[in-house]
């Protein structure tokens, strides 16, 4: 099928890529011309493992096109993906206002033909219907362009030549390529039959799992909503996802006072099937540009409609006091923490990634700072990158030991598996003190104590 998808950060370019390889010929738009011009060349402007072959291949096969002409794009696809950015405004609530803009410039550009258009970004409950409005008021614009130059008005029924249809991503950034191939399940929103049957064919490959890891796996469910549930399922499974960390993050911070260890209490309840074990991994809690983001989104909806969402709100709080626990142990173990020199063991807000935004390391160094302790970083991606947004006063290394040179404490803070085996013996040889918080319960205590160190962990 013809798929155009617009905005290629870490959803856009990952779907594009992903429905190109199972078949589609897919033409990528976005207003960002440097990218567009990396891409066009081949490169991927984000880190994202498996991404850049499949792009490679799929450009080869001339299923796959890159151009910041919104126009060439509408015009190509009979499905249209809004994936652009829905950023937090400093009020938590959503950005929309790249979604308007991307919705008024399709609604521009249709001439004719029916097309499906899909919200992938994650946007307020609702947004579906507002998205079909400013769609309309495009046309509305086109054709007040057309007629004024004398063009013959088109009669109404060319204006609902589309549906809007809501399908929410779950993509976890490091395994978005393996989440895209590899879904729990599609969630479609529409009350249009003819959008869902197109949005069921243009998924078909993965439902039945033709591009899985196990290609003999059950066929993925398609859930099909009305609009705003779809888009709640979105926030609901985001803001049940951390508030599941924010439980065991609580939990963490009892077992420190009781003397209980954290991981073997996460493995307890987690062979629970009510309660699975995947996201009981206690620490400094959840950064990123989703989970933050989507939260806040969902307490602001709930009051606007007259709600006070008081499990969310907790749900934040717990995580945001959860990030300057790490510099609590420091200041336990170091006491003064001015004139100290603290090492940052990963930057980003998880492993595999690049992406800084809202990392839970960016509020650390902005108290370190404060309380006039000298910074060092060392990060596998981001020691290369040469990012330097929200790093200003921190000397990023370029390998383990030089972070570790002079240092009076490590703290672990993003669980890089490259972490789980450098030469702790040599690294505490070259610290003042070799202290390590180990903000994710990720490093072995027994293995680090017998390297020298004097470990510290969170609940644990
Ligand atoms: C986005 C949303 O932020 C998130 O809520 C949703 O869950 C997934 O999609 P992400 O892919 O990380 O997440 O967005 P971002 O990395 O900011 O990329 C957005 C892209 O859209 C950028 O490349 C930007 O240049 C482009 N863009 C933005 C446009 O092409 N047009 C615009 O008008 C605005
Ligand atoms: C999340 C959701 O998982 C995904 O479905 C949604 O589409 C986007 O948001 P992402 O933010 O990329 O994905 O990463 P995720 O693996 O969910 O981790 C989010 C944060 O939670 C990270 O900062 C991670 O360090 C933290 N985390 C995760 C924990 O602190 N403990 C855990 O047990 C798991």
């Amino acid at each position: 099928m013809h798929v155009c998808v617009i905005g290629t950060g870490y959803v856009g370019l990952v779907t594009g890529v992903c429905l190109s390889h199972i078949g589609h010929h897919v033409i990528c738009v976005d207003n960002n011309e440097e990218k567009v011009q990396l891409m066009k060349a081949g490169q991927s402007p984000i880190y994202e493992p498996g991404l850049s072959d499949l792009m490679q291949s799929s450009m080869a096969t001339g299923n796959l096109e890159f151009t910041s002409d919104l126009g060439v794009g509408v015009d190509h696809g009979d499905i249209l993906f809004i994936a652009v950015g829905t950023p937090a405004l400093p009020t938590g609530e959503s950005d929309t206002r790249y979604v308007e803009a991307v919705a008024r410039g399709i609604g521009e550009h249709l001439n004719g033909g029916y097309k499906v258009i899909v919200n992938k970004s994650t946007v307020p409950i609702g947004s579906g219907d507002w998205v079909r409005m400013i769609v309309l008021d495009g046309i509305a614009e086109q054709q007040k362009v057309l007629v004024g130059a004398g063009a013959p008005a088109r009669s109404k029924s060319s204006d609902a030549a589309f549906d809007v249809v809501s399908n929410p991503e779950f993509l976890r950034e490091g395994s978005a390529v393996f989440d895209t191939f590899n879904p729990d399940r599609i969630v479609l929103g529409s009350d249009s039959e003819k959008a869902i049957a197109m949005m069921k064919e243009l998924y078909t490959p993965i439902v039945e799992r033709n591009f899985a890891e196990d290609t003999d796996a059950p066929q993925v469910p398609v859930v099909v909503t009305d609009l705003s549930s779809a888009e709640m399922v979105k926030y609901a499974s985001n803001a049940f996802l951390a508030t599941k960390i924010s439980f065991i993050n609580e939990v963490a911070n009892i077992c420190d006072r009781v003397g209980a260890d954290v991981t073997q209490v996460a493995r307890g309840i987690g062979l629970d099937s009510r309660i699975g074990s995947k996201f009981l991994q206690a620490g400094i809690g959840w950064g990123g540009s989703c989970f933050p983001k989507d939260v806040s989104a969902l307490l602001h909806t709930a009051e606007d409609y007259g709600y006070e969402a008081e499990l969310l709100r907790a749900t934040i709080n717990v995580n945001t006091r959860q990030r300057l626990l790490t510099v609590e142990k420091l200041q336990q173990v170091l006491k003064i923490l001015k004139g100290k020199t603290v090492g940052l063991l990963g930057l980003t807000f998880k492993p595999d990634t690049d992406d800084m935004r809202d990392a839970p390391s960016l509020i650390m160094i902005e108290s370190l700072n404060r309380l006039g302790a000298k910074v060092k970083a060392y990060d596998p991606i981001v020691s290369q990158s040469g990012v330097s947004q929200g790093l200003s006063g921190v000397i990023v290394e370029t390998d383990p030991e030089r972070l570790a040179d002079g240092c009076d404490a490590l703290v672990l803070v993003t669980d890089w598996s490259k972490f789980r085996n450098l030469d702790y013996k040599k690294m505490a040889s070259l610290m003042n003190t070799p202290v390590m918080i180990d903000g994710r319960n990720f490093l072995d205590q027994k293995q680090l104590e017998e390297a020298g160190f004097r470990y510290v962990g969170v609940g644990r």
